[in-house]
């Protein structure tokens, strides 16, 4: 009762587990948790990520959240992890492996990092009495739309690469544990294209070695740090003839995540799975989006025409509807602020 009013009285909430919390949208996440009063753990191994994101997230909220240098796909460091830090009551699960070209070369590293992370936590979550798990899902499980806008109940198509699969199949295991009876809940979010970086310049993409998404290259480009940016294609049935996506920014995002765990812990009467797609609504080519770098920021990108990339959807858009009208979540921001901020990135990167 003591600590009830106490936490109250500070606004502070309950403690999350971050699982890839110094990864991109993991450590964006964090930030938007601590700062609406949640105590964080973080996990991951930083086979993707650096020690010091921990640094710019202290700078941004002036509290430093608790790191455990560690792999979710070993169950004792999870059961280890629990144990000291009792009281843990929802998990956001963003320690996933997520690139689609080296998932074709390395299926097993895929299958084994994303599905054993996940049926790791699944499986202590009720051992620890820890209520729900936000599940970073992908608008790859759409495949290439039959309609754009695409809603929640669109079909979910054969996965085009073992990245998607994990993917399909991690959102089957999280809805076939609830039907069993498991004292989950769990909310799964389906991301369109996630960009930008924090307006503080403290925290953003960090991509080790060459970057494999359209934003990160294309600020490397901008910098001379990349020759030139490549556009994969320029004559798929678009109206430039270049691919269309939904460029969502990470804080944006990363405010869903807040108000999904909210929504989970707190809520009443709400399913046990809850499905939504987190997205802008709107569709911008790959030129568009270069262009709007362009103006933002006054910074030439130095680009080509190349071939089509393997894989590759011609066109998807999300229809936010739900996030906007069930969560009462809905994408702010500019895409030029979002431009402006992703350059902040690349040229506070240079600067180290
Ligand atoms: C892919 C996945 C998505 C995943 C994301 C994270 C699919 C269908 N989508 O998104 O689920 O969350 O990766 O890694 O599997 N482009 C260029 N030049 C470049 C890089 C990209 O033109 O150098 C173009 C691509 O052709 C695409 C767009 O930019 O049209 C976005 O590409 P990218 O950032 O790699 O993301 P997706 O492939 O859409």
């Amino acid at each position: 009762m003591k600590a009830y009013i106490l936490k109250n009285f500070f606004n502070m909430k309950e403690k999350i587990l971050v699982t890839g919390g110094t990864g991109y949208i993991g450590s964006h996440t964090t930030v938007e948790l601590m700062n609406a009063g949640y105590d964080v753990v973080i996990i991951d191994n930083l086979s993707n990520s650096n020690e010091k994101v921990i640094d710019g997230i202290e700078k941004i909220t002036g509290k430093r959240p608790v790191f455990v240098k560690g792999d979710c796909t070993d169950l004792e460091t999870l059961k280890k992890l629990f144990e000291d830090n009792p009281g843990i009551k929802g998990i956001i699960n963003f320690a996933a492996s997520k690139a689609v070209g080296e998932s074709v070369q390395k299926p097993l590293l895929y299958y084994r990092n994303n599905l054993n992370t996940l049926i790791n936590l699944l499986q202590l979550m009720p051992e620890y009495g820890v209520e729900g798990i936000v599940f970073s899902s992908s608008c790859t499980v759409y495949g290439e739309p039959d309609v754009n806008p695409i809603d929640e109940t669109a079909p979910i198509k054969c996965a085009t690469s073992p990245y998607g699969n994990t993917k399909q199949i991690s959102e089957e295991i999280i809805e076939d544990y609830v039907a069993s009876g498991a004292p989950i809940k769990s909310i799964i979010l389906r991301y369109f294209n996630p960009i930008g970086a924090h307006p503080s310049g403290c925290i953003g993409e960090l991509p080790l070695g060459v970057p494999q998404n359209l934003v990160p290259f294309l600020t490397q480009a901008a910098a001379g740090i990349r020759p030139e940016l490549t556009v994969f294609g320029d004559d798929y049935n678009t109206p430039d003839g270049s691919c269309i996506r939904d460029y969502i920014d990470v804080v944006d995002l990363a405010k869903a995540h807040v108000i999904a765990m909210e929504r989970m812990l707190n809520g009443q009467d709400h399913d046990a799975i809850e499905i939504f797609n987190l997205g802008t609504g709107n569709g911008l080519s790959v030129l568009e989006l270069i262009n709007a770098f362009q103006e933002a920021t006054g910074v030439k990108v130095p680009h080509k025409i190349g071939p089509r990339r393997a894989g590759d959807i011609e066109k998807i858009w999300a229809n936010p509807y739900k996030a906007n009208h069930v969560l009462g979540w809905k994408a702010e921001a500019d895409i030029k602020d979002t431009m402006r901020n992703a350059w902040q990135w690349q040229c506070n990167c240079n600067r180290k």
